[in-house]
């Protein structure tokens, strides 16, 4: 008895005790910090599958079929009526353009450095470029082009026919196709971005007030809890819960898309859906509920409108939003306590670290 309530320490050795546990505490902080925050990387090349590797005739060939409107099923649209190259492949919308008389549901990503992303889309329902790249064309409100059709269209054309003969040594069809889409989509790479060179060594690469940002992105501001690696991107899904755009609530054509996409993903309540919930329609996981990919953040300063649906104009409106701790009941994100100023260093951070040189194509003959 007399000895369970001795004290777990002498008395003599209790200062020690304390600078040891104070240290370990100390280092602990430290570490986590380092644990828990991912690292920032260079871009490197971006790596194409065993059995679809990069050569110049199929990228050419890719940006051909990227540019051609018979891709779709009114010869009006082609891959980059949505994915402009001036506005860094993405269109500039909060949701993106749509097949005409229908409404898309999504805001159109940027398109560089997809060659790098784990998962395809918002909900990261497709998991190659090959695989990716015929979704949109068969989809009702985007090409709403039928696949057995276009191969037949495609195949009608001479200078594509000795195309597919040249790179694959076969005639046309949707799989090569694919494989020429997506080797394109490859090639669009973020190219010695501020960042690039800071990470590399030349710390004049950055200015004062963007290295302020890169810390404040890293520390406080726990950005690289999530954005991290050579996109910044964890390649997984949080909801954040974001706040709904809303034409996205009232407009009929969006609830067509939104109760159609829903329904062929297996969703029974589709017709009752008034919201997107995300990753759920791929995983039906309760925990993806609303859940979203992070987002790549290179050349985030020529991606507005931001978010899955657009939902904000500006990176001043992203970095309020994550400063007050994210949507209503999310449980990814807790409040930051940022001070105008620190928003401001995140925010040169994020446009001048980030923005590669401008990719300059050179517009196809389309034949
Ligand atoms: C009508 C507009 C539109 C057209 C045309 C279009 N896209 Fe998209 N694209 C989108 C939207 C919107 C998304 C996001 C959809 C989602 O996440 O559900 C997207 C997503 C993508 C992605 C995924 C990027 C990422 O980071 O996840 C790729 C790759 C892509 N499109 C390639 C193409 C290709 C190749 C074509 C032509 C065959 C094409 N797109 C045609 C609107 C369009
Ligand atoms: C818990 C993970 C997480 C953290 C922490 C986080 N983000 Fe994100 N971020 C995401 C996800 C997920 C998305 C995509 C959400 C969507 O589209 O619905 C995103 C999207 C973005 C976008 C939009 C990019 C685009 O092109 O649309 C920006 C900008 C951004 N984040 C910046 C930041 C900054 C700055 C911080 C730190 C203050 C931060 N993020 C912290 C997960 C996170």
């Amino acid at each position: 008895m007399q000895r369970s309530s001795a004290p777990l320490i002498a008395p003599e050795t209790r200062p020690y005790f304390c600078v040891v546990f104070f240290v370990a505490c100390i280092s602990f902080i430290l570490i986590s910090g380092v644990v828990f925050a991912g690292t920032l990387e260079p871009i490197k090349p971006s790596p194409a599958p065993i059995d679809n590797p990069q050569t110049d005739e199929k990228i050419e060939l890719g940006k051909k079929l990227f540019f051609d409107r018979r891709l779709s099923g009114d010869g009006t649209m082609s891959c980059a009526t949505c994915h402009i190259p001036e506005q860094a492949f993405a269109d500039g919308q909060d949701i993106s353009m749509s097949y005409p008389t229908t409404k898309n549901w999504r805001n159109s990503p940027t398109l560089i450095n997809s060659g790098y992303r784990k998962f395809l889309f918002y909900d990261g329902r497709a998991q190659s470029l090959e695989e990716q790249a015929l979704f949109p064309v068969m989809s009702a409100f985007e090409m709403n082009r039928n696949l057995d059709f276009v191969e037949e269209v495609i195949r009608g054309v001479p200078e594509y026919v000795a195309d597919f003969k040249k790179v694959f040594n076969a005639e046309p069809d949707r799989k090569k196709m694919a494989m020429a889409l997506a080797s394109f989509q490859r090639s669009l790479v973020s190219k010695n971005a501020p960042l690039d060179r800071y990470l590399k060594g030349d710390k004049r690469a950055l200015s004062k007030d963007a290295i302020k940002g890169l810390i404040i992105f890293t520390g406080k501001a726990k950005c690289a809890d999530c954005h991290y690696g050579a996109t910044l991107s964890d390649d997984k899904f949080y909801a954040l819960n974001l706040p709904e755009n809303t034409d996205f609530k009232d407009d009929a054509g969006i609830a067509a898309t939104r109760r159609f996409v829903a329904k062929i993903s297996g969703f029974k309540e589709y017709r009752d859906l008034n919201e997107d919930p995300g990753r759920y329609l791929v995983t039906k996981n309760k925990k993806d509920w609303k859940a979203f990919r992070t987002s790549s953040l290179r050349e985030v300063s020529k991606t507005a409108p931001y978010m899955h649906n657009g939902i904000f104009k500006t990176l001043d409106e992203v970095i309020d939003f994550f400063d007050r701790g994210g949507g209503e009941g999310n449980k990814s994100l807790k409040p930051l306590d940022l001070s105008s100023e620190e928003k401001q260093y995140l925010k040169i951070f994020l446009v001048e670290a980030l923005t590669g040189e401008d990719i300059v194509i050179k517009l196809p003959q389309i034949p």
